[in-house]
Order: structure tokens, then sequence, then C-alpha cells
């Protein structure tokens, strides 16, 4: 970095969350970006004031909205709660970096799709959320979209960290408690690295206004099920613990899950000219970050 290159000042919102956290501690290492990490304290999304507030302080160039409602089976009977935070706290927040004249980078979900082709998904494919969670959260891309603000929504599926409290980190707890694990093998899509997201959407904030415009998908390369990953996760742990397959009726949930979630990770690499990598190759480099501690 040459003195006087521009240096693109970086809002996150949601930043204790799995994604967020990352998002702030990987930002900080780039000289390229000046990041601020606010939480739910500084920074509500469902407050206009709250969100006017922190942007005439920090005067973001990017917002990446990290924050969201996101108990996917509580929000079956907290409705209210989902939509005032996914669908209404984005509005506001992309109506707010409009008239900032900031970009927006928002995180979405693939379970804005219902019953679908089996086939990788793309931004153009028809959505149908099965649950309160994932028409929240297509609100929130809607209100994205009219309120003409600048950025990208990136869709992701099946976030998992090497820390705090997740699929994977659920899966080592559970082997070492029982030393055994049933998990469901009829729910398809892509394990996603929150590092690995957290980098792409860092090389988005700093193409600034320039990013992609519009709805993208973020995946790594290939698919499996719940059971493949979780044998995936026990056999980078050394465990020798069985991994039994169930179907989804072994374990009932309040919110219907779609059986495909496979999203396509392809075009977003191209388009940004990232390295395409394998989901089991980017689950290798999260685990070596738990290895460093
Ligand atoms: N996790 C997944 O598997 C997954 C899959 C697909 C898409 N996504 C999407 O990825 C994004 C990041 O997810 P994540 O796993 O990092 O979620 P997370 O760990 O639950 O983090 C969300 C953060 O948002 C905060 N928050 C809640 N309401 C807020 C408000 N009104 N104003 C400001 N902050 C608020 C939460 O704070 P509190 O903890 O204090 O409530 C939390 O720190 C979300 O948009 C999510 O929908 C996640």
């Amino acid at each position: 970095m040459q003195e006087g290159d521009r240096v693109t000042r970086v809002l996150v919102t949601g930043a204790e969350g799995q994604l967020g956290s990352r998002l702030v501690e990987l930002g900080a290492r780039r000289k390229t970006l000046r990041i601020v990490g606010l939480d739910q304290t500084d920074l509500d999304i469902t407050n206009p004031s709250s969100i006017q507030k922190a942007l005439s302080r920090h005067i973001p160039d990017v917002v990446v909205n990290a924050a969201a409602y996101t108990s996917v089976d509580l929000a079956e009977s907290e409705q209210e709660c989902a939509f005032a935070v996914n669908g209404a706290g984005v509005k506001h927040l992309a109506e707010a970096c409009r008239q900032n004249q900031g970009a927006l980078i928002h995180v979405s979900t693939d379970y804005v799709f219902g019953e679908v082709e089996r086939v990788p998904l793309c931004p153009s494919e028809l959505t149908g959320p099965l649950g309160v969670y994932g028409a929240s959260k297509l609100e929130g891309e809607e209100a994205f979209l009219a309120s003409g603000v600048q950025g990208t929504v990136v869709r992701v599926a099946w976030l998992y960290d090497a820390r705090g409290s997740n699929f994977l980190t659920t899966m080592l707890r559970l082997a070492d408690k029982h030393g055994r694990l049933k998990v469901v093998n009829d729910q398809h899509g892509v394990p996603t690295s929150a590092p690995a997201l957290a980098e792409a959407l860092l090389d988005l904030a700093e193409r600034g206004q320039d990013m992609p415009q519009g709805i993208r998908h973020y995946a790594h390369a290939g698919h499996t099920t719940w059971h493949g990953f979780a044998s995936a996760i026990v056999g980078h742990a050394g465990l020798d613990v069985p991994v039994e397959a169930v179907t989804s009726d072994a374990f009932p949930t309040a919110a219907t899950r779609p059986a495909w979630s496979v999203l396509d990770g392809a075009p977003l690499h191209q388009e940004m000219g990232w390295a395409f990598e394998s989901w089991q190759n980017a689950l290798a480099a999260c685990w070596k970050l738990r290895e460093e501690g």
C-alpha cells in the first residue's frame, strides 16, 4: 500500500456474532480498510436513530450487515421479532446507507428457497421460504433492492467456524459427550466457513461502490449432507466415533428446513477472481485456525 492510497471505511453491524466477529478481526489486518464493529448496544438496526447516529459518527464508505435474528426454530413463535430485525431492520439500514451515499453488503440465506429442482441454485431461482426465518430474510432482501442502495446481497448457507456455537463445535461436543453421533442425511448443502466468507466480504468492501450490485450466492465448491459434514469433522478431530445417518423425521423441529440448500458459488468466485476451493479444503483451512487457537 502506497502513501495516499485510499482507505475504505467499513462499519460492521452485529459485530459480536459468528460472522461479525470474524469480519472485525480479519478486517483489522487489512491496511486497505479502516474497520469498526458495533454490537446491538451501539447500533440497533431496528432503530433508525441508532443507525443514523452510528453512520454520522463513523461515516463509513461501506456497511456490512452481519446483524440478524438467526433463531430459525424460535422464529416460528417470535414472528414479530424476526421480521423487525431481518425485514424492517434491513430496510432502515439500506435507506440510511443510501441517504449517506454509502454502499451496503447484506448477508442473507439459502432459507429464502423452498422446494426447488436439485441443481446448484443461482440468484435468479424462484424463492419460496418454508418458514418464518426465511420469509423475514426474504423481506430484508426485497427492502434492500427497493431502497436503491448501492451494494450486494450475499446469500450464504450452513455457516460454521472453529469457535463459538455452530454445527462444527456442536458435533465435537456431542461426540465427546455421547461417543457416537446421529446426523441427518437427507438435507443437502454446502458447509461454509465463516472466516472464508468474512475474507470474501472484505474483498467486496474494498471495491466500495464498484462491488457487484444485486444478489449473489457465496458457497464453496461441491456439496454434502449434514451427515457428510459431521463425518468430515470427526475425521479432522481424529475421533473414533460412529456417525449414524438418519432422516430428518428423527429430529422434529419447529421450522421445516429445505431438503436442497446447495447454492452455486461459482459465478461470484469467477466475478471476483477468487479460487473456487472445495468445502473440504475450506474446512481444512478453518480447522487449522482451530489448532492455532
Ligand atoms: N449461521 C448460519 O448457519 C447462517 C446460514 C445462512 C445465513 N446466515 C446469515 O448470516 C448472517 C450472520 O449470521 P451469524 O451466524 O453470524 O449469526 P449470529 O451469530 O446469530 O449473529 C447475529 C448478530 O446479530 C445481532 N443482532 C440481533 N439483533 C440485532 C439488532 N436489532 N441490531 C443489531 N444487531 C443485532 C446478534 O446480537 P445478539 O446475540 O445480542 O442477539 C448477533 O450478535 C445472518 O444474516 C444470517 O441470517 C447464517
